[in-house]
């Protein structure tokens, strides 16, 4: 699937990709503050696999949800879409932030990439992973091996700011104490959030979102997702292998795995034809959430749409007729059962 060439105007795969971000979210949004991680996973990945069906393309689960022996549906391998149309590549999180959506805290997300086939890292065993994201501003000016410091310097330079004034997105984990005080040290402000750090990466990326940079280690299969984002919006973004399970140490090392690579965003996806969807399960600042309350029979919905060839951004807002609401109740039942045979 080639990036466009010609001037007629040609498919923007991501505005079909979001009919499925948009139907996890709904569907997961039941689970809201149900303290019930499992459920509202399960109902994101049964509608999104409900949805995949329908978009013409012959996807291939790269980023899933596990391997097939631990994930019944949307694991690593398993063919998604009609087999119709582009061969690509998918990474997808049907709850970007399972414990976010459980206690309804902000910033959960139903999120999907795509790009040409072969093109994304399979980071195997690797499970988690250092990361830093900024907009296209200051692409040039980020350098993962450096210390927070200098990299926040140089970030607030490109970005004619100073270091007071930038804000950055860790995730609140023992495991950032250092780098949480450095940040501190170095004066820039931060933003704690216990999960979620695909929603920290996109809103790195884009300017004007109240996040500036996104520091810290989080999950690599999410690092994945977020670079098809920031290759779209022409941000900055490197990573690095930073193994926090004892298993992860144990079989990185026994593969012979170089701990001090890189990664940069042509590591983690290398083709230049990238397309993301993600649509809010609960609220954020930054898109809104899935609400039932704009009138009876009606939900609605706040995503994001991004591709690379175009550079476009959209933001959709989608007011959906819910007089089908038990439809995901169905869709439930029916994976449930097939699950079961
Ligand atoms: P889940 O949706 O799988 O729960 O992931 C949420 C998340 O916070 C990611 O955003 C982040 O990359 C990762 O978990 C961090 O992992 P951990 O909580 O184990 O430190």
């Amino acid at each position: 699937m080639a990036a466009q060439t010609s001037a007629q105007p040609d498919r923007n795969l991501a505005m079909e990709l979001v009919r499925v971000t948009e139907a996890a979210a709904i569907s997961a949004a039941r689970y809201m503050g149900r303290g019930d991680k499992d459920g509202g996973d399960q109902a994101a990945v049964n509608a999104m696999r409900a949805f995949l069906r329908t978009v013409d393309m012959d996807g291939t689960v790269v980023i899933g949800e596990g391997e097939k022996d631990e994930a019944p549906m949307l694991y690593n391998g398993e063919k998604v879409g009609s087999g119709r149309g582009p061969r690509v590549d998918i990474a997808v999180d049907p709850v970007e932030g399972t414990r976010l959506l459980a206690l309804g805290r902000p910033n959960s997300i139903a999120v999907i990439a795509a790009a040409e086939a072969g093109s994304m890292w399979r980071p195997g065993n690797s499970f988690y992973m250092d990361k830093l994201v900024v907009e296209a501003a200051a692409r040039e000016a980020i350098d993962i091996n450096d210390t927070p410091a200098r990299n926040l310097h140089r970030i607030a330079e490109a970005l004619g700011r100073k270091v007071e004034d930038l804000t950055v997105f860790v995730l609140d984990k023992p495991r950032h104490q250092e780098l949480i005080a450095a940040i501190r040290k170095a004066g820039a402000r931060i933003s704690l959030h216990t999960d979620g750090d695909v929603m920290g990466a996109l809103m790195a990326a884009i300017p004007g979102t109240g996040i500036d940079v996104l520091m810290g280690i989080g999950g690599t299969p999410e690092g994945v997702l977020a670079a098809c984002a920031v290759k779209a919006l022409g941000g900055g973004m490197q990573g690095k292998r930073a193994p926090q399970k004892a298993i992860e140490k144990e079989r990185l090392a026994a593969e012979g795995v170089d701990l001090d690579q890189v990664f940069d965003l042509d590591d983690l996806v290398h083709s230049d034809n990238t397309f993301f969807a993600a649509t809010a399960i609960t609220e954020g600042s930054f898109l809104e959430g899935v609400r039932f309350d704009r009138g009876k029979d009606v939900v609605t919905t706040e995503s994001i749409v991004i591709r690379s060839a175009s550079g476009s951004v959209r933001y959709i807002k989608g007011i959906h007729q819910f007089r089908r609401k038990f439809d995901f109740e169905k869709i439930d039942a029916e994976a449930a059962a097939s699950a079961s045979s």
